[in-house]
């Protein structure tokens, strides 16, 4: 699959404490508004609730029932988002060597790419956290409604620990600062990667919000060390 449905140049690396990069118009514009025009029928997939909140995932791994299911146009970002060419290009953007120091044991390579295509309405929300300690990048493109309000993703800043591994799932909010926030504008992009201070949150939306997350997750067990992983921080 092509790297040419996406705006390569675009991505950038957005100043941070912890590794993020941003685009304000991610894919080719023809094929975002082919994929905006194709977007799955939720009847007609497995769609799950995400941890009981007004959100609904449509889950897709290569081969699942989802995927097979996906139009052209959806399995055309599912590939390319898979294929080596995006993964060379992606894993280049980060500084693996640094992730590696700040405790990545797997390699990016090897990891599972799964992509859920997400509807979340009014009243969603979550509260900042750092992903599961089996993702070791994550990243949203959004696809705006008109009756779109709120809905930012956020990121911030947590109060530095004495080591890497002393972050937790859950901040204290007392220990967080210095939050930046990306509105869910069409074709917007943000990318994380997943190391143990990673915070962020989606915050409260009213009306349709869509978007596609993707993460590239170690096959099995976690892909960061972690000490004291699980809990809020104090
Ligand atoms: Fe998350």
């Amino acid at each position: 699959m092509s790297l040419r449905i996406i705006n390569s140049d675009s991505l950038l690396t957005y100043p941070y404490v912890y590794p993020v990069l941003v685009s304000k118009a991610f894919l080719e514009e023809g094929f975002y508004r082919k994929l905006k025009a194709d977007w799955p029928d939720f009847r007609k997939f497995r769609a799950e609730a995400h941890y009981k909140s007004p959100r609904r995932d449509v889950v897709t791994v290569k081969g699942n029932k989802n995927y097979l299911k996906l139009n052209e146009t959806f399995r055309q970002l599912f590939d390319l988002f898979d294929s080596r060419d995006f993964r060379n290009f992606l894993f280049g953007k980060f500084n693996i060597a640094q992730a590696r120091k700040n405790g990545l044991t797997e390699s990016p390579e090897n990891s599972i790419l799964q992509m859920s295509i997400c509807e979340a309405t009014d009243g969603y929300e979550t509260p900042w956290h750092v992903d599961t300690r089996r993702r070791i990048i994550h990243f949203l493109i959004y696809f705006g409604s008109p009756s779109l309000q709120g809905g930012e993703f956020g990121i911030a800043e947590h109060r530095k620990e004495r080591s890497i591994l002393h972050y937790k799932q859950y901040p204290n909010l007392m220990n967080l600062r210095n939050a930046r926030y990306f509105s869910p504008h069409d074709n917007v992009a943000v990318f994380i990667l997943s190391q143990n201070d990673s915070y962020h949150r989606a915050c409260k939306t009213k009306g349709l919000r869509r978007f596609v997350y993707c993460s590239y997750n170690a096959g099995s067990g976690y892909a960061w060390k972690t000490g004291k992983w699980g809990g809020h921080s104090k």
